[in-house]
């Protein structure tokens, strides 16, 4: 009986643990603009956090700035008009309402299968056409980590990808096959 209580505890540690301890949440990546842009946020939006964070949310112009003036009320995040103008132009087309917002707290699962040449290929037929030329996927090369947030980005903008287990086997076999390594 003390055993199997000793055998509990241990697996709700692991489980707790394994899951939210090790585990980070995947985080958007979002490339800092060229142009006026790019000095406007290095001048004045890059001293507390980073630029990530834009793509949690997808807003009009309107609820843009609603959230950068709540959530910076009495703080030292003062742009000239025009600046301001640009930055919520940028934001509002960028991170809008035709975008979706980057899941919050997205795990990605364990997986003890694998995807094979074949299962990888059909499944970027069926799912990945729908909306643009397989080149674009053959065109990228990336990580594994990389490749998870494209294709959750893919995900949020209306990919009908499987289950998080399925979406994970395609992420990994995509990270084999389209390495970020040139010379694999
Ligand atoms: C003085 C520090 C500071 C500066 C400068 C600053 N921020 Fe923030 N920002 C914060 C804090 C603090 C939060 C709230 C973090 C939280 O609680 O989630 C925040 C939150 C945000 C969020 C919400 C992120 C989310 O998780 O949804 C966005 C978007 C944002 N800031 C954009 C900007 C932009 C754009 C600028 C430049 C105009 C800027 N910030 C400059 C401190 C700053
Ligand atoms: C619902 C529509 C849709 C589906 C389905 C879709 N994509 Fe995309 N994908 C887009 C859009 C829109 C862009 C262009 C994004 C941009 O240029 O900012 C894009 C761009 C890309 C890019 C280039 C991104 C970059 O930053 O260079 C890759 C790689 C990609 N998709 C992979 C995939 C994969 C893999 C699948 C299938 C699992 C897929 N896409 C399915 C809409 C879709």
């Amino acid at each position: 009986m003390r055993w199997l209580g000793y055998k509990i505890i241990f697996t709700a540690f692991a489980v707790f643990f394994g899951l939210h301890a090790f585990a980070q949440p995947i985080r958007p990546q979002v490339p800092l603009p060229d142009g006026p842009l790019r000095n406007i946020i290095l001048k004045n939006c890059v001293s507390c956090h980073g630029i990530d964070d834009y793509a949690f949310n997808a807003l009009d112009k309107v609820k843009w700035t609603e959230l950068l003036t709540n959530l910076h009320r009495g703080m030292e995040v003062n742009l000239s008009g025009h600046d301001q103008a640009l930055l919520l132009e940028y934001l509002s087309t960028t991170f809008g309402t035709e975008s979706a917002p980057f899941p919050r707290e997205y795990f990605p699962p364990e997986i003890s299968t694998f995807y094979g040449d074949e299962e990888g290929r059909s499944n970027l037929d069926v799912i990945c056409t729908e909306c643009h030329e397989l080149d674009r996927v053959y065109e990228t090369r990336a990580s594994l980590a990389r490749w998870r947030v494209l294709v959750v980005e893919m995900r949020q903008r209306g990919a009908s990808l499987p289950d998080d287990e399925n979406m994970e086997r395609l992420i990994e076999w995509l990270s084999r096959v389209q390495s970020a390594n040139l010379f694999e």
